[in-house]
């Protein structure tokens, strides 16, 4: 029997779909451009290889057509017959996430796992902050994330997915050292990875190697292609590092270029968070954003994601809506919020509003009142930076420069240089 590049037995019996399916599997896994039409060619060489339709499904879905993922996964479902347990496990995994059935889904991606350690397809959807572990909302997700990659490592070993995936847990549960040293081994095996180049930046975030990471992603970029789905996330750390560094040409550059809605190409949670991230930082480092701009991000949002949904989009929506003004939009955000945050999502929600009608003294309090559980939120420390900064900007606008002073130190030590906020 054939297997893929992790030993797994697959059901086809051509040596050619399995070579495709494995190219294919990697283009996911490294976030590489082509990553759908990948597992296109793969049905396309063998119809009835179940994994490679499932795995339509899912790249579908990571790459943010989630239409698309639910019809092929019902596809698949309805016709696959005499499936493999595995082949199963792919089905049911894959099928629950395209319908949103999150909670359930991560249950049966833990079964999955444990009898099928190997299988990085299905692994893969709960490593990374963007994954089901990340997006949770539930305490002690970042500890989570950690166990959940650190009980794989006996069955990865020297594995650049893998290496990625532990590097990005011990990054944000503050092992930055260590992440460091992982990383460099998972870069070394697979360079062109953009997840790879994605973890090694955060880790020059939090070791505060702000020209480093700079010129170590504008570099990366170089030979990225703009339609992969990191690129414009990517790209945003470089505008943030840029911002840090007071290029603030440069920032404007990267942020009309690579980030911005109608200019990225990559998916709508990212143009929306990345967008409305950069904004506030700018605005907190002391730059004027145009309204328009607000409105531009806050329109892509109504547009994107109508109704509340998951957390980390919505607090980025709320914020959006607030600073241009729409508080029709934010409201909708604090009436619809729904899942395991959303009592911090309410509290974000309101903070934003308070600060855009320059209320410090209540957002002072909302944002301290959720701040002891930000990581519910969802996003990496460096996104939740916008919330640390958010409320240091409160402070001082009331004349408590020696206590904002005093959180960043307390809260984000390896910042405490960077000047995010003007004033600070
Ligand atoms: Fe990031």
């Amino acid at each position: 029997m054939l297997t893929d590049r992790y030993d797994n037995p697959i059901s086809t019996s051509s040596a050619t779909a399995r070579d495709l399916y494995v190219s294919a599997v990697d283009k996911l896994l490294e976030g590489a451009p082509g990553i759908t039409e990948a597992f296109d060619a793969v049905v396309a060489e063998d119809p009835g290889f179940v994994l490679g339709r499932a795995g339509l499904a899912r790249a579908h879905h990571a790459t943010g057509n989630v239409a698309k993922a639910r019809e092929v996964i019902g596809e698949v479902r309805g016709t696959a017959n005499g499936v493999t347990d595995r082949e199963a496990g792919h089905i049911r995994v894959f099928d629950l996430l395209a319908n949103g059935k999150t909670k359930e889904g991560f249950a049966a991606v833990v079964d999955h796992v444990a009898a099928h350690p190997r299988d990085a397809m299905v692994a893969q959807t709960s490593t990374s902050i963007f994954g089901l572990i990340g997006f949770s909302g539930l305490p002690g997700r970042e500890a989570e994330m950690l166990a959940f990659t650190s009980a794989l490592k006996p069955h990865y070993g020297d594995d650049w997915w893998y290496l990625n995936q532990y590097a990005f847990a011990l990054c944000e549960t503050g092992q930055v050292d260590k992440a460091d040293t992982v990383i460099d081994r998972s870069l070394a095996l697979n360079p062109r990875n953009s997840h790879g180049a994605h973890v090694r930046s955060h880790i020059y975030y939090e070791a505060g190697e702000t020209q480093l990471g700079l010129s170590y992603i504008s570099d990366w970029l170089e030979d990225y292609d703009r339609s992969a789905v990191m690129h414009g996330h990517l790209s945003w750390h470089a505008a943030l590092w840029a911002l840090q560094l007071g290029q603030t040409d440069e920032m404007w550059r990267r942020v009309d270029a690579d980030v911005k809605p109608g200019a990225a190409l990559g998916m709508p949670i990212n143009i929306l968070s990345d967008t409305a991230s950069i904004l506030y930082r700018a605005e907190l480092a002391g730059e004027t954003v145009a309204q328009e701009k607000w409105r531009e991000v806050s329109a892509y949002a109504s547009r994107f994601f109508p109704e509340p949904g998951l957390t980390f989009i919505d607090y980025h929506a709320a914020l959006a809506h607030a600073m241009a003004g729409d508080g029709d939009a934010l409201n909708r955000i604090m009436s619809g919020a729904k899942g395991p945050a959303a009592d911090l999502l309410r509290d974000a929600a309101q903070a934003f509003g308070a600060i855009a009608r320059q209320d410090w003294p209540e957002a002072e309090r909302l944002l301290t009142s959720l701040m002891a559980e930000d990581a519910r939120l969802g996003g990496s420390r460096a996104q939740r930076d916008l919330l640390e900064f958010s409320l240091l900007e409160c402070l001082l606008k009331q004349g408590k420069s020696e206590e904002a002073r005093r959180l960043l130190a307390l809260r984000r030590p390896v910042l405490a240089d960077t000047h995010p906020v003007k004033g600070l």
